[in-house]
């Protein structure tokens, strides 16, 4: 497979430049690999890039990528001290949802990334990052405040892995912000702990 022979992220993401198996290239600008660090203990994926993330390239640099900033910040992380991608690695056209079978075609991209990284902890961003990452089908406010396990062949041993509510979310429902705090502590925790 394409993805398990990079052994690299450079290599993954030449791969993926040259991928044609997700119909999201030919609309998208710009790939969004990803951004941060190889040496990375988190690795956060949240949905899919925006118009801005297509733009420049990068995951996570429009509004609500401002508000993750600011909550890795809180727990006194920054992007270089991270690693953030997204289930998909091209703008669905109009930002509309994308489709299980974009997903499934960008999955063992996005598994190689984190078995490349080997993280001390996975962190979806939002429901369908963490439905499409830990194979369920919950609501993300069932998923969050719990920890599961992340599993693949490339990766021993499996990792923590929990979610968040996605930036986006908390931005139209400031309400739920304080969960995610809480929630972020909990990471802040488990980091020291390790
Ligand atoms: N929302 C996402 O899920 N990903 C991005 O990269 C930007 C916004």
């Amino acid at each position: 497979m394409l993805a398990a022979a990079a052994d690299t992220l450079d290599a993954l993401k030449a791969a993926l430049a040259r991928y044609d198996g997700c119909a999201l290239a030919k609309t998208a600008t710009n790939l969004v690999f990803g951004d941060g660090s190889a040496t990375a203990r988190v690795v956060l994926i949240g949905e899919a890039p925006g118009a801005e993330e297509d733009r420049q390239g990068v995951p996570f640099v429009g509004v609500s990528g401002q508000l993750l900033d600011r909550m890795l910040a809180s727990i006194g992380l920054d992007r270089a001290q991270v690693f953030i991608s997204n289930t998909v690695f091209w703008r669905p056209p109009g930002n509309r949802a994308p489709t299980s079978q974009e997903v499934a075609t960008c999955m063992p991209f996005v598994i190689r990334i984190i078995e490349l990284i080997r993280p001390a902890m996975l962190v979806a961003l939002g429901g369908p990052a963490a439905n499409a990452l830990l194979n369920r089908s919950e609501s993300v406010s069932r998923l969050r405040g719990r920890w599961v396990t992340f599993e693949s062949a490339g990766l021993d041993p499996p990792i923590p892995a929990t979610a968040l509510f996605h930036p986006a979310y908390l931005l139209r429902s400031p309400g739920q912000k304080r969960f995610a705090w809480r929630d972020l502590v909990a990471i802040k925790k488990r980091l020291s702990a390790g």
